[in-house]
């Protein structure tokens, strides 16, 4: 059976880099035949957690919105590829919003110590990211999140692909080295065959826009 792999998009604007490059990736992970989904969170009402610790007795939340049907096909998906723009060096808001909400399955997890699925599954998940500047460190924060947010998925950490100097709106899609990449890791992602490597493998890239290092730096 084919593998399907959901995509997460985390910008909030139109004609965004990380948009661009997650779409690469799911047309990299079509080529060996998986199934792909496509979701913008900035399409769907997702309100933030509100630590009111209701989680921690039931495992689920209790605020009902766009949370639980995504939720769904994030814990059906084999492969999952994240996109987000860094925003003051983390997760963009809208990403971030629907990651706090998943302390319902860390509840479920370490909390009532009930496994998230009842047989051994091969989870992988790749992220993107763009930046602006070209600062030291600049997808750290990113990096420590998705760590924490993949143990509490059960997912492994497969890949990161990291673009800075990336500014304007839709500019990475004239960056073929960039745009190449994410197909191809698209395409190792959903490859059954793969090696799960020991840490995930690390991929940052310089983009070319003129103006972006100077802005954000
Ligand atoms: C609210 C906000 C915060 C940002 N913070 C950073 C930052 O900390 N570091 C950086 O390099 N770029 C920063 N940027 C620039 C974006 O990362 C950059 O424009 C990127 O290309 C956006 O990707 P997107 O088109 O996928 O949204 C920020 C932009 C916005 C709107």
């Amino acid at each position: 059976m084919s593998l399907h792999v959901l995509g997460i998009s985390s910008s909030p604007r139109a004609r965004s880099n990380s948009d661009a490059l997650l779409g690469e990736a799911l047309r990299g992970a079509e080529t060996g035949g998986a199934r792909t989904e496509h979701v913008r969170l900035s399409d769907l009402a997702i309100a933030p957690c509100r630590a009111c610790e209701a989680c921690a007795k039931t495992g689920e939340c209790v605020i009902r919105d766009d949370f639980q049907p995504l939720l769904a096909k994030l814990l059906q998906a084999d492969r999952l590829v994240f996109a987000t723009p860094v925003h003051f060096m983390g997760v963009a808001s809208q990403g971030k919003v629907f990651i706090d909400r998943c302390q319902s399955l860390w509840s479920r997890k370490y909390r009532m110590k009930r496994p998230l699925f009842a047989e051994d599954r091969d989870r992988r998940a790749l992220v993107i990211a763009v930046g602006g500047s070209k600062v030291e460190r600049m997808f750290d924060g990113i990096r420590l999140t998705m760590r924490y947010w993949f143990d509490t998925l059960e997912m492994g950490y497969f890949a990161n692909l990291f673009v800075q100097c990336v500014d304007a709106a839709g500019t990475v899609r004239d960056d073929i080295t960039a745009m190449g990449e994410a197909c191809r890791l698209g395409a190792a992602l959903a490859d059954p065959d793969a090696l799960m490597p020991a840490a995930p493998t690390d991929i940052v890239l310089t983009g070319h826009d003129p103006g972006a290092a100077s802005t954000h730096s």
